[in-house]
C-alpha cells in the first residue's frame, strides 16, 4: 500500500513523527514523507526533524512564505506533481495548516484517497485561517481519525459516515509522552537554557503568535503591556515566533527585562521549560493539549479553542486578548491551580498504532471492494 505523508509546519511534524514510526513497526506500508516547506527556518523545521528523529523527507517542496492563496497554491502545484509521480493509494494529511489544505484537495481531484489526523476539531470562528483548512480538508477527506469526542460529534453533524470516523486519540501526545522520557533523562547541562530555568525557579512559559493577537497594533501593545506587568511578579520565558518577532519590529514594542526573550526553540528545548513551568501562556492549539497531558497549568489568549476537552477535562482557561482579563488569569491560575484535571480519553500513547491498524484494515477492504466490483 502506497502512501503519501504530508508534513509541512512546525505543528505538523510533532504529530508525522510517532505515525513514521507505527508504520515502520506494523510493516505493510511503502510510506514516502513529503515536506511541503511551509516553515523552512533550522529552528521552525529541521530541528524538530533532528529532535524527533524524523527521516529525511523523500520530497521537499521548497514552497516557502507567501499569503494564504500563494502558499496554497504552491503547495497544490508542487505536490500535484509528487503525486502524478508516486501514484499513491492513499495520503495522509496532519493539522490544519495551509499544507493540510493544499494536499488534500488535490489528492481528492486525482481520484487519492485522503486520510486526516485531527479530524472534525471545530472553533466555530470562520475568521480563523485554520478553521477554514479544518472544515475544507474535513469536506473531502475519505478517513477521519479524531482526538476528542467533540470532533466525533462535529462530523456526524456534518453528516459525515459514522464508520468513517475514528477516535483514536492523539498522536501528538505519543509524540510528548516518547520525548518526554528522552528529555527527562537527559542532563540539565544539555540544554541550551537550562541555566536560565534554573536561575528563574518559577517562571511562565509563554508562546504567541496568531494573527489575531499578533498582527493589530493595538491588540498586539495590550498584551505586551498586560505582559510586562505580570513579569514584575513571575518572569516570563518568551521563544517568539517569526510571525511575532516581524509584527513587533514593525510596531516598535518594547519587553521589560523581565521577560526572556528567545529564537524558537526545537522540541526538547522547549518541552523542557514549559513541563516545569508555574503556568503556560499561550495562544497555540498544540500547547494547549500537550500542557493538558501533563497536567501543567495553562491560560489559552483566544477567545475560543477547537479543543475543548482542554478546558473541560484538562488545565486549560480561555481567556482572550483583554490586557485586564490576562492579568486576573495569569493572577488566578497561579493562585490556585485548577484542581480537577485529568487525562482526556485515549490520550495514552498509542494513537498512531491505532492509525495504522485502522488505516491497513480499511485500504484492504476498499481494494477488496474494488476488484469485486471490477470481477463483476
Ligand atoms: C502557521 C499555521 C498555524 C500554525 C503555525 C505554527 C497556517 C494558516 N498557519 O502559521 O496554524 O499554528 O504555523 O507555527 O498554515 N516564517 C519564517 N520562517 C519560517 C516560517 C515562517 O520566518 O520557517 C515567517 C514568514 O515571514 C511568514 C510568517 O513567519 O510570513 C508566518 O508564517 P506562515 O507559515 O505563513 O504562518 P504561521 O504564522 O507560521
Amino acid at each position: 500500500m502506497r502512501v503519501l505523508l504530508v508534513a509541512g509546519a512546525r505543528p505538523n511534524f510533532m504529530k508525522i513523527a510517532p505515525i513514521i514510526r507505527a508504520m515502520n513497526v506494523h510493516g505493510g506500508f511503502d510510506w514516502k514523507l513529503v515536506h511541503t516547506g511551509q516553515h523552512y527556518d533550522y529552528e521552525m523545521s529541521q530541528s524538530f526533524f533532528d529532535d524527533l528523529e524524523i527521516p529525511k523527507p523523500d520530497f521537499f517542496l521548497e514552497v516557502g512564505s507567501g499569503s494564504h492563496a500563494e502558499q496554497t497554491a504552491k503547495v497544490m502545484v508542487e505536490f500535484e506533481r509528487v503525486c502524478l509521480e508516486e501514484k499513491p493509494d492513499v495520503i495522509l494529511v496532519v493539522g490544519d495548516v495551509n499544507s493540510t489544505l493544499a494536499c488534500s484537495i488535490v489528492a481528492k481531484k486525482l481520484g487519492i484517497k485522503v486520510a486526516h489526523v485531527e479530524a472534525g476539531l471545530r472553533s466555530f470562528d470562520m475568521a480563523m485561517p485554520e478553521e477554514i483548512n479544518r472544515m475544507v480538508t474535513d469536506s473531502i477527506s475519505d478517513f477521519f481519525f479524531v482526538t476528542e469526542q467533540s470532533g466525533k460529534e462535529n462530523l456526524l453533524s456534518e453528516g459525515k459516515a459514522e464508520e468513517s470516523i475514528h477516535f483514536v486519540g492523539h498522536v501528538m501526545i505519543d509524540n510528548l509522552l516518547h520525548q518526554l522520557e528522552k528529555v527527562n533523562a537527559a542532563s540539565s547541562s544539555s540544554f541550551e537554557y537550562g541555566d536560565l530555568k534554573h536561575q528563574l525557579g518559577e517562571y511562565i512559559f509563554l508562546t504567541m503568535h496568531r494573527p489575531s493577537n499578533v498582527d493589530d497594533l493595538e491588540t498586539l501593545a495590550g498584551i505586551v503591556n498586560a505582559l510586562n506587568k505580570i513579569s514584575e511578579s513571575v518572569p516570563i520565558v518568551f521563544p517568539v515566533h517569526p510571525r511575532t518577532q516581524k509584527m513587533l519590529n514593525a510596531f516598535n514594542l518594547v519587553w521589560s527585562d523581565n521577560v526572556h526573550c528567545l529564537p524558537p526553540l526545537g522540541f526538547h528545548e522547549s518541552l523542557n521549560l514549559w513541563k516545569d513551568a508555574a503556568l503556560v501562556l499561550t495562544d497555540s492549539g498544540g500547547l494547549q493539549e500537550e500542557t493538558t497531558a501533563l497536567g501543567v497549568p495553562c491560560v489559552t489568549m483566544r477567545e475560543n479553542t477547537e479543543r475543548p476537552i482542554t478546558c473541560e477535562m484538562g488545565t486549560n482557561v480561555l481567556v482572550g486578548n483583554d490586557p485586564e482579563k490576562i492579568r486576573k488569569a495569569v493572577r488566578d491560575a497561579l493562585a490556585h491551580k485548577k484542581q480537577t484535571a485529568s487525562i482526556p480519553p485515549l490520550w495514552d500513547g498509542h494513537a498512531a498504532e491505532r492509525i495504522v491498524r485502522i488505516l491497513r484494515d480499511v485500504m484492504t477492504e476498499d481494494a477488496a471492494c474494488l476488484s469485486e466490483a471490477d470481477g463483476e
